[in-house]
């Protein structure tokens, strides 16, 4: 792919970066506002990994096994893993299953661990402390999920280069994540409403998660510019975005 062009004035000017300009923003909605990328403070990764996200873990894990009830054996890449509550979900709905798990914190790392622990799933879960913008892997991962972890990264593109190229061909892969809402008004609404008797650390980065989000044009938008188009997306309640499909 040609990344630099000429565009006539003498500018040199770089599509992915105009696209990525012209899509940061929603419909005219508010801009993104970044929040930090690793999640490694010791009270919010406490406060996250206390949090209680049952319904909403096992439900992209149900999602998962019911979109691909034929892959039965492999290696699933869980990029931004947290304290694995989703990884150890996965392995009990399908045991025949191995799970690598990425993150960057290392506190969210040593959460992990004990929980996989606690599960008796140390020999089925590897975990991998590293920015997942600098895994290599080989053999390349059976299949991608990743829940939560987009909103965190500042350049989408790379988020959606590593999805691609750490799995084989045709790799069954499920991502889901949080939308951004239209305004600051609608994201306290959000975190008022789904997130009323949680602690204040964790409703503190609901609302910050919220603003740093995608919209679903952006996340369409991100999927076309890295041919990734085959990838189905869907929006099914207000604040979530899930991409599910092969990659190739
Ligand atoms: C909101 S948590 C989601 C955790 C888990 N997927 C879940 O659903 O419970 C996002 C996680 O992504 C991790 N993370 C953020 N940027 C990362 C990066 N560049 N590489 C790897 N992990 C990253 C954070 O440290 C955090 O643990």
């Amino acid at each position: 792919m040609t990344l630099n062009q000429n565009d006539g004035t003498g500018r040199i000017t770089c599509p992915v970066l105009m696209v990525q300009r012209r899509f940061w923003k929603g419909s005219g909605a508010m801009e993104r506002t970044l929040e930090p990328e690793v999640m490694d403070g010791e009270e919010q990764v406490r406060a996250y990994a206390h949090a209680d996200f049952a319904e909403e873990n096992q439900g992209f894990v149900d999602q998962f096994l019911d979109l691909y009830p034929d892959f039965q054996e492999g290696t699933v890449l869980d990029l931004g893993c947290g304290p694995a509550d989703i990884p150890i979900r996965l392995l009990r709905g399908r045991p025949t299953l191995h799970v690598t798990g990425v993150d960057a914190s290392g506190p969210m790392i040593q959460w992990a661990e004990e929980a996989m622990h606690r599960a008796g799933l140390q020999g089925r879960i590897r975990l991998i402390r590293q920015r997942f913008q600098e895994l290599r892997l080989d053999p390349p991962a059976d299949a991608v999920i990743s829940n939560s972890l987009a909103h965190h990264v500042p350049n989408p593109f790379q988020f959606w280069y590593a999805v691609k190229t750490l799995a084989k061909p045709a790799a069954p892969v499920l991502i889901m994540d949080l939308l951004r809402p239209d305004t600051e008004e609608d994201a306290q609404a959000l975190v008022d409403r789904y997130a009323a008797d949680e602690p204040d650390q964790l409703r503190q980065d609901f609302y910050h998660s919220l603003l740093s989000a995608f919209t679903e044009d952006e996340v369409a938008a991100h999927l076309a510019e890295m041919n990734l188009s085959r990838l189905l997306i869907d929006v099914p309640d207000d604040r979530h975005w899930v991409v599910s499909g092969r990659v190739y």
